[in-house]
């Protein structure tokens, strides 16, 4: 799907809400062709780093983002996927009221001036990653199961041809099939040369499907390394876990917890 090879390369990344500090200097790098995973307990700052990575100005303090040769670091969210960098928010985030095909569409917009042949194209291939949605092509979206609303979610982002795939949680709360469905899909879509950062609760899962893993710890990159490698070390565990008594190198973060205001 991708074209030439490119790299995500993060070097710095801030990003809070007010004095609070959710993402304190992440460096991180996916390459296309390669699938990555971001592990963290619930907290760690996950979802604030894929959305500042994302163009999500609100609450980004700083740091680089830059996508091959384009500098985003002060893109706005349209300019990054335009750029070929496409997040998957949490939570299927949809068109509850527009059809499977409109939804797709929707993801388009920022390819609209390359004409209708590459759209098509680029439908067609949502529909053969997951045929189930040209089954349901003219349904409203809001009628799909909790698992296909995930994969008109992941063909949306698709339709803007992204080099690299940002996903937050993408199998959460789905059954065992269509996890398998979706995880095999991403894997499709690496071995057309698509780089995917996913981050996942389950870190099991992680390991397992990627070949790189990021283990975030209070807003920081506390381990990374060889999902293979990972898999065999404890310290990822308990990191996750919350019992990470040895500490790891990450600081703890000062103001970590949002200030009560009265
Ligand atoms: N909109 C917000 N306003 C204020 N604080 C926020 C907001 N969103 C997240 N936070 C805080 O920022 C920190 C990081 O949250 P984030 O959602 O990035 O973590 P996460 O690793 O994705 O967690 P989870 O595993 O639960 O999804 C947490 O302390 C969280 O309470
Ligand atoms: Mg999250």
């Amino acid at each position: 799907m991708s074209a030439e090879p490119t790299a995500l390369v993060v070097g710095g990344l801030r990003a809070g809400y007010g004095s609070m500090e959710a993402v304190a200097g992440i460096d991180l790098e996916v390459r296309s062709g390669e699938s990555v995973s971001v592990v963290g307990r619930n907290g760690a700052g996950k979802t604030t780093c894929l959305l500042a990575i994302a163009g999500v100005r609100h609450g980004r303090n700083g740091g680089t983002v830059r996508l091959g040769t384009r500098d985003l670091s002060k893109a706005s969210p349209p300019a990054v996927v335009e750029a070929g960098l496409s997040h998957v928010p949490e939570g299927h985030r949809i068109f509850r009221h527009l059809d499977v095909r409109e939804n797709l569409l929707v993801g388009s917009y920022v390819r609209r001036r390359d004409g209708q042949a590459k759209v098509r194209a680029a439908m067609d291939r949502v529909f053969d990653l997951f045929p189930i949605l040209k089954t349901y092509e003219h349904r409203n979206a809001g009628f799909l199961s909790g698992g296909e609303q995930q994969m008109v979610a992941i063909g949306q982002a698709l339709m803007s041809e992204p080099r690299i795939l940002m996903l937050d949680e993408p199998t959460s709360g789905l059954s065992i099939m269509v996890t398998r469905t979706i995880l095999e899909a991403l894997d499709r879509l690496r071995d057309d040369g698509v780089g995917i950062l996913m981050v996942d609760q389950s870190v099991q899962r992680a390991l397992e499907h990627t070949s790189r893993c990021y283990v975030m710890e209070q807003g920081q990159i506390a381990m990374s390394g060889p999902s293979a490698e990972l898999a065999k070390d404890e310290r990822v565990f308990a990191i996750v876990r919350g019992t990470d008594e040895a500490g790891t190198g990450a600081r703890s973060l000062a103001g970590g917890e949002p200030a009560a205001s009265g």
